[in-house]
């Protein structure tokens, strides 16, 4: 069994009803497959969504802060109270710095949520499985949102992160993201190492989602 995280990310097809609607095609998908699918949504529309589905909701981003005098800012306290099962932390369009990232991962660990570091190459793949997160997710930067797939383009880059990645912590596990789109870039990423794929546009904005996601897991 392989690991599908959806990013919804601010796509307005990620997002309010269109979002409520891809996570019910998500849970439906994820209950007729062996695959591990899970979604990571916006802050706004996480709660609904998880009283809504039986799969794992991730929020897509928390901020390093405790409670207290933080204007605007959602912690890791917040999306759990309101169900969440973890979140994405350090994606490529919203990075963070080291301590804030440490910060992060301690937190969700210390209350029994999942993290997901996403990182860009294999040093600072390396260098955030030092922080033990549950998991860690390279995606080159370049190929994201391009439909041409990691594990394909750039097959070298996932199998070296899955190697530093064990290396620096056996517990680990390594997810590859950027361009996956089918069920050929996903069995490829899982041929490299990785235990599956982070991905969105292939799915979020794909004509047919139900039918991009069946094919993705090979159920088509
Ligand atoms: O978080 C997943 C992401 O950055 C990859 O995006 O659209 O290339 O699947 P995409």
């Amino acid at each position: 069994m392989g690991v599908v995280v959806i990013n919804f990310k601010a796509y307005r097809e990620g997002s309010g009803k269109l979002a409520m609607e891809l996570a019910k095609i998500a849970d439906d998908v994820a209950s007729r497959s062996d695959e591990y699918i899970a979604i990571a949504v916006n802050s706004l529309d996480l709660a609904e969504i998880v009283k809504e589905v039986s799969i794992d909701v991730f929020a897509q981003h928390v901020d390093a802060v405790d409670f207290g005098s933080h204007t605007g800012r959602i912690n890791a306290e917040m999306i759990k109270e309101k169900g969440a099962k973890g979140s994405l932390i350090n994606h490529s369009e919203r990075r963070l710095k080291l301590a804030d990232i440490e910060f992060i991962v301690s937190k969700l660990r210390s209350l029994g949520l999942t993290s997901i570091v996403c990182t860009n190459n294999v040093p600072t793949t390396a260098a955030a499985s030092a922080l033990n997160p549950n998991y860690v997710a390279v995606e080159p930067p370049e190929l994201i949102g391009t439909g041409i797939p990691v594990s394909k383009a750039e097959p070298e880059i996932v199998e070296n992160s899955v190697k530093a990645a064990k290396e620096v912590n056996r517990n680990v596990k390594v997810l590859c993201g950027a361009g996956i789109t089918c069920h050929e870039d996903y069995v490829a990423a899982l041929d490299l190492g990785a235990e599956g794929v982070l991905l969105a546009s292939g799915i979020v904005k794909a004509k047919d989602r139900k039918t991009a996601l069946e094919e993705l897991v090979g159920l088509k």
